[in-house]
């Protein structure tokens, strides 16, 4: 499976205090690495041949299989997370936290003290909801791969050596066999048909445009590795583009203000792409204006940021 990126989720230039520096260079180097790495590892272990492997080929791909895993997952969390506001949570969430914590002051205490906690080192400090508690919890995670953000267990192994060693000694590979051939695969389904139940986290789509035909990056890229004829307009605002050196190889910059200026050089027979710097307005916009105007025009999902984070390949703008 090949796993697609997420278009960034917050509108980085309304943030308070975080640079659009920041927040670009951590969503496209971080983000975008932690899923160019999570594919790589999934491709590997996809043309491997697990029965012959040696274990601990498979065991190290597998744990850097989940830390990439739950690194894309927690950073589309981490930028879903963020937004221009008061910082004050909602009524219902204060409700929430005020059940779970006892006050929303002793939720932020708590949750400050796990971050502060774990500065200077690095991980997570999550707030969780357990359907199985139906509560609310704080967890801190130190590395990407403690746990599968949204992940409900339904088989565990205990691998610990408490489990086995009065039985087997050191003979794990016995203890693993004879667990293989105990497992209560019908409570395992029941479990699973459980798990069907809770409801996947909502998409992070950017909602405003929503029934403009979008297309992904990869997508895109697929379209030009391809060699398929399509026009690649990168519609960054003039004041955006001034101060940014690069730009998606394979595509020219024009005006989004200006459409009218540009349009006739395009041809109506080829399929344009249109996109903005992280897939909000200004793209849309110039796509809306071109279908309008006859084209074959689709917006690229995410844009500018999300070509970068795939690794797309980029040009020094002239
Ligand atoms: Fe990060």
């Amino acid at each position: 499976m090949r796993y697609q990126l997420t278009p960034i989720f917050t509108r980085p230039w309304l943030l308070n205090g975080l640079s659009l520096r920041l927040i670009e260079s951590h969503y496209e180097n971080h983000y975008g690495g932690a899923l160019r790495r999570l594919n790589a590892i999934t491709e590997q272990l996809e043309s491997l041949d697990v029965a012959k492997a040696p274990a601990y080929v498979v065991n190290s791909l597998k744990r850097e299989q989940l830390i990439a895993l739950n690194s894309t997952l927690l950073h589309e969390l981490y930028f879903a997370s963020l937004a221009f506001g008061d910082g004050k949570p909602t009524d219902g969430l204060a409700g929430a936290l005020s059940r779970d914590f006892g006050s929303v002051d002793r939720w932020r205490s708590e949750f400050v003290a796990m971050a502060s906690g774990l500065a200077g080192g690095s991980g997570w400090v999550l707030l969780v909801y357990v359907p199985r508690d139906r509560r609310l919890i704080n967890q801190s995670a130190g590395d990407h791969g403690q746990t599968v953000a949204g992940g409900v267990p339904i088989l565990a192994l205990d691998m610990y050596e408490h489990a086995y060693h009065i039985d087997f000694g050191a003979n794990a590979k016995a203890y693993i066999e004879t667990f293989q051939r105990n497992i209560d695969w019908p409570s395992v389904e029941v479990r699973y048909e459980d798990a069907l139940q809770v409801a996947p986290p909502r998409p992070l789509v950017q909602k405003e445009f929503g029934d403009l035909p979008g297309v992904g990056v990869e997508e895109v890229k697929a379209m030009l590795d391809a060699g398929k004829p399509v026009q690649i307009i990168d519609a960054r605002p003039r004041s955006y583009i001034s101060r940014q050196q690069d730009i998606m190889d394979g595509a020219v910059w024009r005006d989004p203000e200006h459409v009218q200026e540009w349009v006739g050089e395009l041809s109506k027979s080829d399929p344009v792409i249109v996109f903005c710097a992280y897939g909000f307005h200004v793209g849309c916009k110039t796509a809306i204006a071109l279908r309008e105007a006859g084209f074959d025009a689709k917006y690229m999902k995410g844009g500018h940021s999300a070509w970068k984070a795939i690794g797309g390949p980029i040009k020094l703008h002239s």
